[in-house]
This record gives C-alpha cells, structure tokens and sequence, in this order.
C-alpha cells in the first residue's frame, strides 16, 4: 500500500474529545525513545509529521493523524520514562490504558520494542496486560540498523520465548528501522488487510 496523505488532525488528553470513532485506528505504543514517533513517519514517509526527540519523554498527548482520508494512525506517549514524577506516570497509565480499553475504532495496537535490548520486564509486563484484556496487539522490534541482524534475531527470540511463558502463541512481529524505511511495508500490507477486512 502507498500512502498519498498524512495529516496531523489534533492531541488530546481526554478521552472524551477524541476524533469520532467512525475511521479505523491504528496505535503505536512502547517505552519512551523506543522511535514510536519515528517510525509514524517511515510509514507515511513525511519527515517531522509526528515529533521526534533524541531525549525521551518528547509525545506527552494522544496525536491523531488521518491517512488517506480513511484511517488514522495514534502517536502516544512512551511509558517507563524515568525523568517524570510518581503521579505522572500513574495518570499516563491511566489515561493511556482507558483509551486502549475504550476507544471502539481501534483495530490493533502496535508494541514497540528496542531490538537491541534484551527482553524487557516492562514490555512485557505491558503486552501481558494487553493479553488480558483481550487487545489485538503486534509486535515491532526498531532501531534495526543500529545492530547486525543476527543480534536482533536473538532478543527477539528471547522475547518470544519470554511472551510463551503467558501467551500460546506469539503475535506476528515485524523488524524495522525508521531510518532506513526497512518494515515498513509488511507493516502497512497488515493494516492495509485488516482495513479490507
Ligand atoms: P517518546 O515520544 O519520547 O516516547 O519517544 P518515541 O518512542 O516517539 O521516539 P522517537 O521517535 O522520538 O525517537 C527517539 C530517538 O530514536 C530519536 O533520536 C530518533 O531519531 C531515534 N530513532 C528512532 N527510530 C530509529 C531507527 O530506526 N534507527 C535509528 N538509528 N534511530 C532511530
Ligand atoms: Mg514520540
């Protein structure tokens, strides 16, 4: 799939102001500098649509962005952002997880995760809460070009194997680099499909 446009449409910190739910979403969610922003713009391959940060703790709202005129991609906050307060990170949460668990157009929840670390307690503490709540959610692995791949296919393999301790079965996953557009494809061929669907 091409995408032709990409439009920033508003930030939110409340639910109840969200664009109206009558549009596929898509959300990308992970650790502060994870590249969650960075990776919105390989996807629709426009530089400095949703703001990137070498510092994290850069996207502190909800972002919307429509693409094509029929679906939206969701830029959040990262979580596990060492630098912000107790009470900021438990309203993050609460915020963020009330939108996962109730925003109706969402069609699966795209979990961000460093590949070059080795698995994560957050990450996958996060993805298990997404498990019981019974959220659609994919996996991808960033930051691609900044190891070899084999390093790469190793945390993802321990990833996968950590995930099998709560999971049956993994979900799909997908290795990527915002700065060398690699992934990007399969993973827009995947929201493409559930769009048809
Ligand atoms: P928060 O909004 O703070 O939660 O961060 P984020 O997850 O949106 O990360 P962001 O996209 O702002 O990227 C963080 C840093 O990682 C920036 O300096 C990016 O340039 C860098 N980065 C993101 N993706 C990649 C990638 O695929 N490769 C490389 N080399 N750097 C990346
Ligand atoms: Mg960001």
């Amino acid at each position: 799939m091409l995408v032709k446009t990409a439009e920033f449409v508003m930030s939110n910190t409340d639910v109840r102001k969200l664009p109206e739910p009558s549009l596929p979403e898509y959300a990308f969610i992970g650790r502060s500098n994870v590249g969650k922003s960075s990776l919105i713009n390989a996807l629709v391959n426009k530089k400095g649509l949703a703001k990137t940060s070498q510092k994290p703790g850069k996207t502190q709202l909800i972002n919307h962005f429509i693409i094509d005129k029929s679906w939206y991609l969701v830029d959040l906050p990262g979580y596990g952002f060492a630098q912000t307060s107790k009470k900021n990170r438990a309203e993050w949460e609460r915020f963020i997880r009330r939108y996962l668990t109730k925003r109706e157009n969402l069609q699966c929840i795209f979990v961000l995760i460093d590949s070059r670390l080795e698995p994560q307690k957050i990450d996958l503490e996060f993805c298990r809460w997404l498990g019981e709540q019974g959220l659609p959610f994919l996996l991808v692995f960033t930051k691609a070009d900044k190891q070899s791949t084999m390093k790469s296919d190793q945390n993802i393999a321990k990833f996968k194997k950590s995930l099998l301790a709560w999971f049956e079965e993994v979900p799909s996953l997908f290795l990527t680099s915002a700065e060398k557009r690699q992934g990007m494809e399969e993973i827009l061929a995947t929201i493409d499909d559930i769009n048809k669907n």
